[in-house]
């Protein structure tokens, strides 16, 4: 197998990896650079598609204040969210946001050339900066993406995908098995400090407002590493998702700033019916109105309900969702003149790979940043427009915490290294799986039993289907294709988010139990360590 060594592995190229990679080579002189690997093209993930905006306790708004931000952080995450944390990123939004502005990111202002603020649910305050009206996403990538290409310092891998973590007999990671989806074949990386920035798992259910290459993969990475795994039943179902038919599947995001700026839900009657479920109405925690939406579903028995942005105005719209207008027309909807038909979809992962501020995991020399990665700063329920921001601030305090860190620690290939190169020199043989049948057969189980409202009874049903799907699939290791490895990661996170949910007997933020309603006063985190040694585990 073919070998290369590097000082730092950057895996992802959303927000968080191509912030990571651009800030250590602009702060850390490193001898043996930094590889970037993504499975995507360049900057093509989440964060290309973030519409809404970040958020920002910048000096450039003087109407807003940390404790502010802090407070409503808290509120949303449903007394799941962590103070400490949130606090140090929230202090950090106004030095990491003008760090982004002079590295050329841009972000919309008024005719006096003063950055706007917009409102998202649950904020208190206009605090969200955006750029390009409704494609903030694609401002900060595309801009991160430019930077990091004129970057001699980072050598990058496009089309290549981390399949497996080295871990030392020690237990300490020291590089990352890839795989090349052009020539097919599997290389090892050699590093000293290895980045997981894979992004979430959205795909993991039939409707997400995620691309295809939210399978997870860094989570079970870690977890079949050995890392520690927590809050996995926290998903966030996004309420306002395009829903054109049942058929379609990666569902277009319709921005919660579109009811920031006015727009309402309507029932098939044309009644609005927000009020009903919360005073805030459309402007409630995004879990009040995504069980609000689902309910309204489930007593029309209709597949959506309908957003009213004709409410806006032309020059408005025009103006602040030209993205969304036009996707809209695409399909034949005119959003200043009909309303929108919507429905919930799985949008973001809350849990994740245990990890501070800094991105350090429980395992020395594995670092977890953006939605991959769980710090304990969304909680229960993350606010709207938060996680650009943890992406960015973790990025930031990454690097300046390697800067301080030895990155030249020699390799010692030992014993469990050697076992695992072992497994991925050998060839395979055996038939080739169709992954999007598969993939397909584990989205409905999740969508049907692990979704917006969950009971026990659906999720041991949604346990013993995986289980019986993780037997098919006999648990590859080495598989023989890109497909093969994500179905392979999506089982391992699947499981884990069952196994969070049926340990979780409450109902707290975005996990809703029917047979529990009850949020208990004292959130306490879920942390999963590796199950055992049979758990989960890959056999051969
Ligand atoms: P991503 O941006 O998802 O990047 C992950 C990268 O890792 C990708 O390049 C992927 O190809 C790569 N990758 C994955 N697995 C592997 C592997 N095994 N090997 C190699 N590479 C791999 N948040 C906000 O704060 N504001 C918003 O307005 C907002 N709007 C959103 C709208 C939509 C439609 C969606 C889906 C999300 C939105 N979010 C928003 C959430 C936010 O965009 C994401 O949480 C955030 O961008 C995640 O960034 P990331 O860098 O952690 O991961
Ligand atoms: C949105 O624009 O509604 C998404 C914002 C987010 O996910 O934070």
């Amino acid at each position: 197998m073919k070998y290369s060594e590097y000082s730092v592995v950057v895996i992802g190229s959303g927000a968080a990896g191509l912030y990571a990679a651009l800030k250590i080579s602009q702060q850390i002189k490193l001898p043996e650079g930094i590889l970037l690997i993504s499975k995507s093209s360049l900057g093509i993930s989440n964060s290309i598609y973030a519409q809404g905006g970040i958020v920002g306790v910048v000096h450039q708004n003087p109407d807003d204040n940390i404790e502010s931000h802090i407070k409503d952080t808290l509120k949303a995450g449903a007394g799941l969210s962590d103070k400490k944390v949130t606090k140090e990123i929230s202090e950090a939004s106004d030095v990491v946001i003008n760090d982004l502005i002079n590295n050329g990111i841009e972000f919309d202002k008024d005719e006096q050339g003063n950055i706007t603020f917009t409102l998202e649910a649950a904020h208190s305050i206009r605090r969200i900066l955006h750029s390009g009206g409704d494609a903030t996403g694609k401002g900060i990538t595309e801009g991160l993406a430019r930077a990091v290409r004129a970057d001699n310092n980072i050598h990058i891998l496009e089309k290549t995908m981390a399949v497996e973590l080295l871990i030392s007999s020690d237990k300490e990671c020291k590089g990352v098995i890839i795989y090349n989806k052009q020539t097919e074949e599997h290389e090892i990386v050699y590093s000293s400090a290895v980045i997981l920035a894979t992004g979430g798992a959205g795909q993991v259910y039939k409707y997400t407002t995620n691309p295809n290459g939210a399978t997870g993969d860094g989570i079970a990475l870690a977890y079949e590493a050995g890392a520690v795994i927590q809050d996995m039943e926290f998903i966030q179902f996004h309420p306002t998702a395009l829903a054109l038919s049942p058929d379609s599947k990666n569902r277009f995001l319709i921005s919660e700033a579109v009811r920031g700026e006015g727009a309402k839900l309507i029932n098939n009657m044309g009644e609005e019916f927000m009020i009903k479920y919360s005073e805030k109405k459309e402007l409630a925690p995004r879990d009040v109105v995504t069980r609000a939406i689902y309910t309204e579903m489930q007593k029309e028995n209709s597949p959506n309900v309908f957003l009213n942005a004709t409410l806006i105005g032309e020059e408005k719209i025009a103006r602040r969702f030209p993205t969304i207008s036009a996707r809209c027309r695409e399909n034949g909807i005119d959003i200043t003149k009909t309303p929108i038909p919507v429905a919930p979809a799985a949008h973001y992962t809350m849990g994740g790979i245990k990890a501070d501020v800094e991105g350090r995991t429980s395992i020395k020399g594995l670092y977890a940043i953006g939605e991959t990665a769980c710090t304990g700063f969304h909680g229960a329920n993350r606010l709207a427009s938060n996680s650009l921001l943890e992406c960015v601030v973790c990025a930031y305090e990454l690097s300046d915490y390697l800067s301080f860190t030895n990155l030249n620690t020699p390799n010692v290939i030992d014993e469990g290294i050697k076992k695992m190169i072992d497994v991925y020199s050998r060839s395979i043989s055996g038939e080739e799986y169709n992954s999007d049948e598969l993939k397909s057969e584990l989205k409905d189980i999740m969508w049907e039993n692990v979704g917006i409202i969950r009971t026990e009874k659906s999720l041991f049903k949604a346990k013993e289907e995986i289980e019986k799907l993780q037997k098919e699939f006999k648990r590859r290791r080495k598989c023989l294709n890109q497909g093969e490895y994500e179905y392979r990661n999506m089982l391992t996170v699947a499981s884990l988010i069952v196994e969070g949910a049926l340990r979780r007997k409450e109902s707290r933020g975005a996990h809703c139990r029917k047979d529990y309603p009850e949020t208990l006063p004292e959130g306490l985190h879920s942390n999963i360590d590796k199950l055992n040694e049979k758990g989960l585990c890959y056999v051969e």
